[in-house]
């Protein structure tokens, strides 16, 4: 997929969130010999500096990687934004990052100045982007109000916004105004750690393709133009949840996907998280 400021992004990303530390390089060095080219983690999943690690381990030109991290929550706000991101890029020991998100929106429920300090917060993500320390910015778990607001008094438009994105949670109205703005989509816990897999519809079309339920959940995902984020630490599951992106799913199919209600997942309104 091409992003708004004509950065590529892979179409399928690895994620590393609830990952161990010390499962963190091996399971990324394996998504990389696997094939993987884009690798999702957080300040928050503490495993930055082994992200680091496999990527140079791996041997691959870095200009063919995609590396995303994210501002923690603790560290909203304009200089703490700049100083999290300084500290992001350290443990992971690169140059640059390909893609910064803001990992959660500051809530109304929760903060009085929620505005100002998502805006300041995306004001530092605008400067990183200017000075070129970061390829492309985002947003996460923000809804199309938290959107609205930020675009109030944003300079530069998000590119990215990722979400909770699996079967029976589609956020169709987030998804609808994101293709209006421009801002790709990206789906977290597609698989729904797993509870997916088990659904009859979606064993029912694993069997008449002959492959993995998993595979048949992502390539559902990346049919509904939304790019996965999936992890695993199984080196197989790994291999295998790659080979979705050549899965073609007919429209019957992914309607019958797209349909089913009540299948698992946290189902979060951001504006009730307050994680720190
Ligand atoms: N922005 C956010 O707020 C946010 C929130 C959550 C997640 N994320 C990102 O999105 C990524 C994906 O979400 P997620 O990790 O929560 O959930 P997920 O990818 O939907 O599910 C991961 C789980 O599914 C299992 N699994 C993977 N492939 C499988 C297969 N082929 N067959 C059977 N089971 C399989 C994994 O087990 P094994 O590891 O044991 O193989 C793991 O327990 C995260 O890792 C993170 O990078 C972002």
């Amino acid at each position: 997929m091409i992003l708004s400021n004509g950065v590529v992004i892979p179409d399928m990303g690895f994620g590393t969130y609830k990952m161990a530390p010390e499962d963190t390089r091996a399971s990324v060095l394996c998504a990389l010999q696997s094939g993987w080219r884009h690798v999702d983690t957080a300040a928050f999943y503490r495993n930055e500096a082994e992200v680091g690690q496999a990527v140079r381990e791996s041997g691959i030109p870095r200009e063919e990687l995609f590396i995303t991290t994210k501002l923690w929550n603790t560290d909203r706000g304009y200089d703490s934004a700049l100083r999290a991101f300084d500290r992001s890029l350290e443990a992971l020991g690169l140059d640059y990052i390909d893609l910064y998100l803001i990992h959660w929106p500051a809530s109304p429920f929760f903060w009085d100045n929620w505005k100002q300090l998502n805006a300041d917060s995306w004001r530092a993500l605008e400067r990183l982007y200017r000075e070129k320390r970061v390829r492309a910015i985002g947003l996460s778990n923000y809804m199309p109000r938290h959107i609205k607001a930020l675009l109030e008094t944003a300079e530069i438009k998000p590119m990215v916004d990722q979400i909770e994105f699996h079967p029976g949670w589609m956020q169709r109205d987030c998804l609808e105004f994101c293709a209006a703005e421009g801002m790709a989509v990206e789906a977290w816990a597609p698989l729904i750690k797993g509870e997916a897999l088990g659904h009859p519809v979606i064993t029912g079309i694993a069997a008449s393709h002959g492959c993995s339920p998993a595979r048949v959940v992502l390539a559902w995902v990346l049919a509904c133009g939304v790019i996965p984020l999936c992890k695993s630490v199984t080196p197989s599951r790994i291999a295998d949840n790659l080979q979705a992106a050549s899965l073609r799913l007919t429209k019957e199919e992914v309607d019958a996907i797209s349909a089913l209600h009540d299948v698992g997942g946290r189902c979060y309104n951001p504006d009730n998280c307050n994680f720190k």
